[in-house]
């Protein structure tokens, strides 16, 4: 029997569970372009996300990088913000106690200088009441093991996931950079390593130069690609990754409207994040859902997780 989609609720047709999470829809916004998610309440109704995830979060607060920045590129943009934030506890104690009144699932996103640092700001969060998930984000140097970004190394990203997982008194998700050589390595690695789900991929190390001063347009010389210009690198890994691990992926990486979101629902996503797009347009997370929803319609899928890795390959 053929389900009638015009009796199906919002809910009932786009709702999907990520280690135990109920979301409400696959659609949430991406670290560090959304806050601490309170700022964008007055743009958007919070309440119609599936989630969010706050700025990355250290055990003190960090001031960031020095200006510029920011650089736009075609189809995207370059930031070395440098992972400014309040940190872990002023998170805990000026934003949770608002942000747990909307009805949207919190994640927060960790990041440290060294596995010690991402116990530390962990143990503070998991105080926190409201939050329903850790995001980690690995794409920083350890400072300790002589700068090697810890995302870079299956070993060292593994071994940070296995001293979380020893802690935290919720589910982690790993943010896997997209800068290596073979993300599946990555993958499998922090999945042996007890991640609950993967999130990927993080921004793209890049650069810009001014043809006339010759100088950096950034005052840190690299910083990370977001936006439009990098999707198809982000579908093509979270396919990849998709083929080889059994936990939930959520994907990321310029998704900028809903037929970005169910190209990778298709490629082996489960949810999605979207980033670079709020910067541009405020509302591209609601009207990504109502995207969704009417092509569910459409298409005639009772409950979006049927499109999860549906992807159709040409027989050899
Ligand atoms: C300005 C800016 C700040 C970011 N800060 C963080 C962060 O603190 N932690 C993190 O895990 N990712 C951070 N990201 C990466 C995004 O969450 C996302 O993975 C990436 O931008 C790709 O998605 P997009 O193309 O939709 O922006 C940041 C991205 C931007 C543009």
């Amino acid at each position: 029997m053929v389900d009638n989609l015009s009796t199906k609720s919002e809910s009932e047709i786009l709702a999907i569970e990520i280690a135990g999470i109920k979301f409400k829809n696959p659609v949430l916004t991406a670290s560090g372009t959304f806050g601490y998610g309170l700022d964008f309440a007055e743009l958007i109704d919070l309440n119609r996300l599936g989630g969010f995830c706050s700025k990355g979060l250290s055990p003190k607060p960090m001031k960031g990088n020095p200006p510029p920045r920011i650089v736009e590129t075609h189809g995207g943009m370059l930031n070395a913000i440098g992972l400014q934030n309040i940190g872990a506890k002023a998170f805990v104690t000026d934003k949770l106690p608002l942000l747990r009144n909307y009805n949207t699932q919190i994640i927060a996103n960790v990041f440290g200088y060294s596995l010690d640092e991402y116990i530390e700001a962990i143990e503070i969060l998991n105080q926190g009441e409201g939050i329903a998930a850790y995001e980690l984000n690995i794409s920083c140097p350890n400072v300790k093991e002589g700068g090697i970004v810890i995302g870079n190394s299956p070993s060292a990203a593994a071994s940070v996931t296995s001293a979380v997982k020893r802690v935290a008194k919720r589910p982690v998700i790993v943010k896997l950079s997209p800068n290596v050589t073979d993300i599946k390595q990555l993958a499998l690695a922090v999945e042996s390593a007890g991640a609950d789900a993967l999130s990927l991929i993080n921004t793209l190390v890049g650069t810009s130069i001014d043809i006339y001063s010759r100088r950096p347009r950034l005052a840190n010389i690299t910083g990370g690609l977001s936006g439009p210009a990098v999707k198809p690198i982000a579908v093509r890994m979270v396919y990849e990754v998709a083929q080889v691990v059994k936990i939930p992926i959520i994907g990321i990486g310029g998704i900028a409207n809903w037929m970005d979101a169910v190209e990778f629902l298709i490629a082996g996503a489960c949810a999605i994040q979207i980033g670079t797009a709020n910067y541009y347009d405020p509302t591209c997370s609601i009207k990504t859902i109502d995207g969704l929803l009417e092509y569910c319609k459409k298409q005639n899928i009772s409950q979006i997780s049927e499109l999860v890795k549906s992807i159709k390959l040409i027989a050899k």
